[in-house]
């Protein structure tokens, strides 16, 4: 019979922000064993793959997923919760911030922490809708989840430590391990910049998870550059940056098409994490170019800026991982400042590179404005 574990019904706490929580990173500290609450494991669950709404009868979840093809399923192995045995667990949230766990396994399971999440990937579920560009999307939505897990638990005052895996030269994986916080591996430094100070949220961390979605209408209002810098800062920005890097680097470089930005002209930027920069690397405006290197999706066009995640490398199955990591960073910070935005995967992606000037693979389009 199989052992069923209703979770406490998720229902945001306000804390914190996500301009407190990346200050404060989770994966900053070491992880040590010690016993965590059931709360604390079901919140960090919640915000990777929770439900946060039911339409036509399926469940759109706190990540995003191409075309709500939903190829992610999560499991724990629990070691130290209290409350609950030792094992392993299938998640499963069937309706709105309602979830439970399903025993599979009875044993201790080895392994850093007090708990560890890891992710199957049913690849088939996305590429029978789109051919080989959904794997991808798989592993950009493995970025999403996971970053999500180290936003929640950096706000839960836990610890974590991503570790990536690659069974083989198609396959990768990551597992986080979540504990107590020990000794700060890294202190966060943001630097000085002549991008405005960041706006204060109007959303903590939680209510920006559970009410998430992406947004395809933009009124036609500028956004404002100080919203542009929150967000880059939020996303992208300082020394670590705010999220972890896999395999021991980072591999996404940052560029934004402005058309509606007060402050900045319309033009191509190549944004510096380190610097919290942005250098000008092309005038005009170049949205509509950039719709059409979308398959003319209208957003792209209509919306007030739009920022490219590209990387060197051609085949490197980390930056597709790490670039769903920036994604959600972007998702909840254009949502805890009230603005809209939407992961686009679906590109030329020679186009998308030859808008931008730059020699390099084009992994995922945000387009942002004001709701
Ligand atoms: C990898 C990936 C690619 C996506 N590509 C597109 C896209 O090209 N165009 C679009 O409008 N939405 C795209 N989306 C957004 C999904 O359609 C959306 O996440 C899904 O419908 C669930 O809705 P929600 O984000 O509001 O929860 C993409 C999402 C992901 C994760």
């Amino acid at each position: 019979m199989v052992h069923i574990l209703e979770l406490p019904d998720f229902k945001p706490h306000c804390k914190v922000t996500i301009a407190d929580v990346v200050l404060d990173l989770s994966y900053t500290y070491a992880v040590e064993s010690g016993v965590i609450s059931i709360e604390q494991l079901s919140r960090t669950l919640f915000a990777a793959q929770g439900c946060t709404a039911k339409t036509w009868g399926k469940c759109l979840r706190a990540s995003p997923s191409a075309g709500a093809t939903y190829p992610l399923q999560a499991y724990v192995e629990t070691r130290l919760v209290e409350g609950l045995q030792h094992g392993v667990y299938q998640y499963v949230s069937p309706s709105p911030f309602k979830h439970l766990l399903e025993q599979i396994s009875n044993k201790l399971p080895e392994g850093l922490g007090s708990f560890t999440v890891y992710f199957e990937e049913n690849f088939e579920k996305t590429t029978g809708v789109y051919g080989r560009r959904g794997y991808m999307y798989v592993r950009e939505e493995l970025g999403h989840a996971v970053q999500s897990i180290i936003l929640e638990s950096s706000a839960l005052n836990l610890a974590a430590k991503v570790r990536y895996v690659e069974s083989s030269s198609t396959r990768v994986s990551c597992y986080v391990d979540i504990g107590l916080r020990g000794v700060r591996l890294q202190e966060k430094s943001f630097p000085v910049s002549s991008l405005p100070d960041p706006r204060p949220p109007s959303l903590c961390l939680e209510e920006a998870i559970s009410i998430r979605r992406s947004v395809r209408k933009y009124s036609q209002a500028p956004v404002s550059s100080q919203e542009v810098s929150s967000i880059l800062l939020w996303s992208l920005a300082g020394e670590p940056r705010p999220y972890p890097p896999l395999d021991g680097g980072y591999r996404i470089n940052c560029y934004l098409v402005t058309r509606f930005v007060d402050g900045l002209r319309p033009g191509v930027y190549k944004y510096e994490p380190t610097t919290h920069r942005l250098e000008s690397i092309g005038a005009g405006d170049y949205t509509r170019k950039l719709a059409d290197a979308c398959l003319s999706q209208e957003w792209v066009a209509r919306a007030a800026l739009n920022i490219i995640l590209c990387t060197p490398s051609t085949e490197d199955l980390a930056a597709e991982i790490e670039a769903g990591m920036v994604g959600q960073n972007l998702y909840l910070s254009a949502t805890s400042l009230g603005l809209g935005t939407v992961a686009v995967g679906a590109f030329f992606d020679d186009e998308v590179a030859s808008v931008l000037g730059v020699s390099e693979r084009p992994l995922y389009v945000f387009p942002i404005g004001r709701q």
